[in-house]
């Protein structure tokens, strides 16, 4: 497993891997527990009266990374004596990230604070018993106030909430080179699954072989959800998540017989690229389109291609999938007073603005300026007030982590096998062992 380096967020520059991470993630944790991976992290803080906050997310680059620059600055306002740390480990939505991290809870070696997708994923840690309730906080912080209360009754459990959401982000969205599609002749976004099949033949006849640009295995889980609400309509798709829709609906087959339609207009090396990598094959003109939540939006900034235009998900027709990254307070934490501190700054108005602005996503405040933000976002908050919100498995919303990764398994051997009844049986079985009872 390869993982990239990570530059200290505006702290130094300095470059350094994630050693501890990365022993972590190829499962030499007993290395870990006998010390005998001694990490420079470890003489450098720590301990009681440390002023370090080791944020720990999987945002390194791009956009990302922008949104995350963005909230460390308001954090350094803020926090006057409280020092950052990076603790960033590459990967998109967490694919490294995640493995990582678990590993740090179990070894009792957490970061100061951690991003966790509001709804199912979070209620993992809590039911695991690693993150602290921060119900006081909110109160004190007036954070009930500032956030839609579809939001808080997905971050409460039991009465209490573990976290701070710092956004909202949209899955189903459509990023578009336009370039490209004027070459192709096409002038209007596809509302429905056949005329995007029209659009797709129309750009593959223009001699680009793959023109819809997937990654792997979460990336696919990502585009046939997408499927899956056009083809069940959002009550239904979310049932699935719930145990109120069985997975051996006929609107399920249908959906994997679509899903597996749109592959063949996909790129053959999908199971080894990024998001990113599909994203650039997009920013190259080599596809057309690519199925991504709208980080995509300030990544294509970040990385200055200014030439795309988005739309929902053919068929998804109103229907917002949503997702939310929030930041919670980690049991035995090093420095508790310099993270509540961290946690304030996500929560509060200016740090939703200074990392909202560059991150693609909206504040999930309802106090904010739409004026503020880029027109992306300007258009996706008036969509999230109007439109139907349904929740995201790949993105930790709709499914708990281990949902996810059966998911994510399923999804990634069907790409080679295309067996759309074995893919059904998959997910099926998944939703009888994960769905909560
Ligand atoms: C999601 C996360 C987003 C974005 C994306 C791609 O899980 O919520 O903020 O980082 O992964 O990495």
């Amino acid at each position: 497993m390869a993982f990239k380096p990570v530059k200290d967020g505006g702290r130094g520059g300095r470059t350094r891997f994630t050693r501890r991470a990365a022993v972590a993630a190829v499962g030499v944790a007993a290395l870990l527990t006998a010390g005998a991976c001694g990490s420079s992290d470890d003489s450098s803080g720590g301990g009681s009266g440390s002023s370090k906050v080791e944020v720990f997310t999987w945002w390194a680059d791009g956009g990302e990374k922008a949104g995350l620059d963005g909230l460390v600055k308001q954090f350094g306002t803020d926090c006057a004596g409280q020092t950052f740390e990076n603790g960033a480990v590459a990967g998109g939505a967490g694919a490294n990230a995640k493995s990582v991290l678990a590993s740090r809870l179990q070894q009792g070696d957490p970061p100061d604070t951690f991003q966790a997708h509001a709804g199912a994923e979070l209620q993992d840690y809590i039911n695991a018993g690693q993150i602290e309730d921060l119900s006081a906080d909110y109160d004190s912080w007036g954070l009930k106030q500032a956030f839609p209360q579809g939001l808080i009754d997905n971050l409460t459990v039991e009465g209490k909430i573990y976290s701070v959401p710092a956004n909202i982000h949209r899955a189903n969205v459509v990023w578009t080179n336009k370039k490209v599609l004027a070459e192709a002749g096409i002038t209007k976004d596809p509302t429905d699954l056949a005329g995007f099949i029209a659009d797709l033949d129309k750009v593959k006849a223009k001699g680009i072989k793959a023109p819809l640009a997937v990654g792997k295995d979460w990336t696919q889980l990502m585009l046939f959800e997408s499927v899956l609400i056009t083809d069940l309509g959002p009550d239904k798709f979310t049932g699935l998540w719930t145990g109120a829709t069985d997975w051996n609906d006929a609107g399920v087959t249908k959906a994997i017989n679509d899903f597996k339609q749109l592959l063949t207009y996909t790129n053959t090396d999908r199971d080894a690229l990024d998001w990113t990598d599909a994203e650039k094959l997009v920013m190259d003109g080599k596809a057309a389109y690519q199925l991504m939540g709208d980080w995509e939006a300030a990544d294509l900034d970040a990385k200055k291609f200014t030439d795309y235009a988005w739309f929902t998900f053919p068929g998804n027709g109103d229907t917002f999938q949503w997702l939310a990254d929030s930041f919670v307070l980690p049991k035995g934490a090093k420095n508790p007073e310099g993270t509540k501190c961290w946690l304030k700054t996500v929560g509060s108005a200016a740090g939703q603005k200074a990392f909202n602005t560059t991150k693609g996503s909206i504040p999930a405040r309802t106090d904010a300026t739409p004026g503020d933000y880029p027109k992306y976002q300007q258009a996706a908050m008036a969509d999230w007030k109007s439109f139907k919100q349904v929740p995201s498995c790949a993105h930790g919303s709709a499914c708990s982590q281990g949902w996810q990764g059966a998911a994510n398994s399923a999804l990634g051997k069907f790409s080679t096998n295309q067996d759309v009844a074995e893919l059904q049986k998959a997910m099926a079985t998944a939703a009888s062992e994960f769905v909560k009872k």
